[in-house]
């Protein structure tokens, strides 16, 4: 969108600068001009990521500096030569402003920059990208005090060890906040992912004890993901519980409904529960498959054959209805599985899903309680 700054914010190695980079080259192949500006890297150094990335440059501008004020009269004079400008800025965090206090990286700098950037995309109609690094445990100076300045924020996220990264949107002024993109990052840079529940479920093996398939929505589009949980015994400290890819809060949550609700005895258990994939879900949608997971590591029992589960897990051991549940169940009728072990649909929804379904070979296994829904979905014997 012409005038608009757009925060792309992440944690330091994700891929900010490859996706930036490779969106260069592609804005450049349909005739934008482009400068990138880096305030982190040297030229040589992005010359070769565009050659491991088989970019060649052209229609790209190149800029290594991180003086804001030079920054932005480099591009007052190219935008007088150039009306098809698209500019991107790497990162904020390292450009400076001689007229402010505080080093570079500082939330006086930062903030500065960002509304001088967005400033000048307003007055001149081009559009900025600025990448934004962000820490685990939250920003410094970073995105979080940015959000209100900029019109679009996204998140490029992904585990550290795994190949997989999701750019999702938390606030856009132009459009929907509901999309994502799914890439994998190879050799050759970030490949768009186009069938991911495949992948995600591509070292998924049927009938293994603690793991379950949850069909949980990236945005509007659903993905079919392996969650696996591991209980052991530890008599001899607090137990411990780890997540990873699922919110943490929420596992403490499952675990003590569990413990209460549906009679398993955790408290001596260490529990640790994992996303396969390196992916992370936050939605509520995925409770009863954490609460399955867990729940057939537990009791050695296996989930009965080719079964997906959802639903939301209330602290009174209830279900609550998930979103969209049609499309969810869509896609693991798609990827070939037989039931779906669900919360009870209201008469109105239960019709139209299975209208939507039509004759679709799936049986619905639906249950009130987390108790029951363990009953009907883990096999009696091991
Ligand atoms: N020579 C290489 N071959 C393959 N992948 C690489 C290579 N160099 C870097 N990468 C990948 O690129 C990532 C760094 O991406 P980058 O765009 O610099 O991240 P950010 O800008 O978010 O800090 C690394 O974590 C690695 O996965
Ligand atoms: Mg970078």
């Amino acid at each position: 969108m012409p005038g608009s700054l757009v925060l792309i914010g992440g944690e330091p190695g994700i891929g900010k600068s490859t996706l930036l980079l490779q969106a260069s080259a592609l804005a450049a192949e349909n005739n934008k001009t482009v400068a990138y500006i880096s305030g982190e890297e040297s030229i040589n150094q992005v010359k070769l990521r565009a050659e491991r990335l088989n970019i060649s440059g052209k229609g790209v501008y190149f800029l290594s500096e991180s003086n804001l004020a030079a920054v932005l009269e480099c591009l007052e004079s190219l935008r007088a030569q150039q009306s098809n400008l698209l500019v991107v800025i790497d990162s904020i965090q390292t450009m400076y402003l001689e007229d402010v206090a505080g080093t570079p990286g500082s939330i006086a700098q930062v903030r500065e920059s960002t509304l001088r950037l967005e400033h000048w995309a307003k007055q001149n109609n081009v559009p900025i990208l600025i990448t934004g690094h962000v820490t685990k445990e939250g920003a410094i100076a970073g995105p979080g005090t940015l959000e209100h300045i900029v019109d679009v924020v996204l998140y490029f996220e992904g585990e550290p060890f795994s190949s997989y990264r999701v750019l999702r949107s938390v606030k856009n002024r132009f459009g929907s906040t509901n999309e994502v993109g799914i890439f994998e990052m190879g050799n050759s840079g970030l490949i768009e992912v186009d069938n991911p529940s495949q992948i995600f479920l591509s070292a998924y093996r049927e009938g293994t004890i603690g793991s379950v398939v949850v069909p949980t929505l990236e945005g509007s589009r659903p993905l079919l993901v392996e969650i696996q949980a591991l209980t052991t015994t530890n008599s001899f400290g607090p137990p411990r519980r780890i997540a990873n890819g699922v919110d943490f809060n929420r596992l403490l949550l499952i675990a003590a409904v569990l413990t209460k609700r549906a009679g398993l005895k955790l408290f001596n258990q260490d529990i640790i529960v994992n996303v396969t994939g390196g992916l992370r879900i936050n939605e509520p949608a995925v409770d009863l498959g954490i609460a399955s997971a867990i729940a057939s590591s537990f009791h050695d029992s296996k989930p009965i054959s080719r079964l997906a589960v959802l639903g939301e897990v209330g602290l009174n051991g209830e279900l609550r209805g998930v979103p969209h549940v049609e499309r969810r169940i869509a896609e693991a009728i798609r990827l070939g599985f037989k039931s779906c072990l669900m919360p009870k649909l209201p008469p109105v929804i239960a019709s139209e899903v299975k209208q939507s379904l039509n004759d679709a070979n799936i049986q619905l296994i639906e249950a009130s309680s987390v108790a029951e829904a363990l009953r009907l979905g883990l096999s009696k014997s091991k």
